[in-house]
């Protein structure tokens, strides 16, 4: 499955790539998990995308475009990856597009996860995630992990206002690859305001699963 998770901040991108991932082993390529370790590294790309981030703004497209090139180079992803969170602007969509067909490997498709903006800010102020093993819960969970014991912390960027900016920002530069795959016939909506199973069950069925 070559496949692109499309959806506003919160929609469940990550919860349902790790379903994929624990099913089918399937690379799971986040820009936003990569930024983080590189943040939590201290890298340089760490130290140019952190104020973006916090702010709830996009790190610009050329650090994007040649991280996700890069890692497409590796071996690992030629028998399928799932891309999520990127690509996130049209210039991301179409150099992804130039590099998946110079790779010969075409996408299979492009899921929507559809979920309300207003049901999105209670998701994301109340997500916790493990910082040992990158599990993605809610405060509910309390400070411990429930799959391996490690602490659960909250993201930088989940407080209500930079949410509410991340939403903006979706609605502005990213909302529009809806359209973009639609053109190319790749797009499938999932209605993503159901339990975390039920909307699995509607992604792998659309992906022929
Ligand atoms: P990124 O990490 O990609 O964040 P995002 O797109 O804002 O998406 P999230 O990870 O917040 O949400 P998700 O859809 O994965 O939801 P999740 O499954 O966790 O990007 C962060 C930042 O990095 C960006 O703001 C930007 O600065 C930068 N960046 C990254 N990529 C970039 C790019 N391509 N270009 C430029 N900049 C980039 O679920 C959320 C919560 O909801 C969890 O608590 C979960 O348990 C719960 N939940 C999930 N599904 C359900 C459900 N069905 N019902 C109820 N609750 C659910
Ligand atoms: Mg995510």
């Amino acid at each position: 499955m070559n496949i692109v998770l499309l959806g506003a901040p919160g929609a469940g991108k990550g919860t349902q790539a790790a379903k994929l991932v624990e099913e089918f082993n399937t690379p799971h390529i986040s820009t936003g998990d990569m930024l983080r370790a590189a943040v939590a590294a201290g890298t340089e790309l760490g130290l140019k995308a952190k104020s973006y981030m916090d702010a709830g703004d996009l790190v610009p497209d050329d650090v994007i475009i040649g991280l996700v090139t890069e890692r497409l180079q590796e071996p690992d992803t030629a028998n399928g990856f799932i891309l999520d969170g990127f690509p996130r602007t049209s210039p991301q969509a179409v150099a992804l597009d130039a590099e998946l067909s110079k790779l010969g490997r075409p996408l299979d498709a492009a899921l929507l996860i559809d979920v309300d903006p207003e049901v999105i800010v209670n998701r994301l102020t109340s997500r916790r995630m493990c910082r040992a093993c990158g599990y993605i819960g809610t405060e509910a969970d309390g400070p411990t992990c429930p799959k391996c014991g490690g602490e659960m912390y909250q993201r930088d960027d989940d407080n209500e206002a930079t949410v509410r900016n991340r939403l903006d920002v979706y609605e502005k530069s990213t909302s529009p690859l809806i359209d973009y795959y639609r053109g190319c016939e790749l797009l499938v909506t999932i209605d993503g305001d159901r339990d975390p199973n039920v909307v699995y069950a509607d992604v792998k069925e659309a992906l022929n699963l």
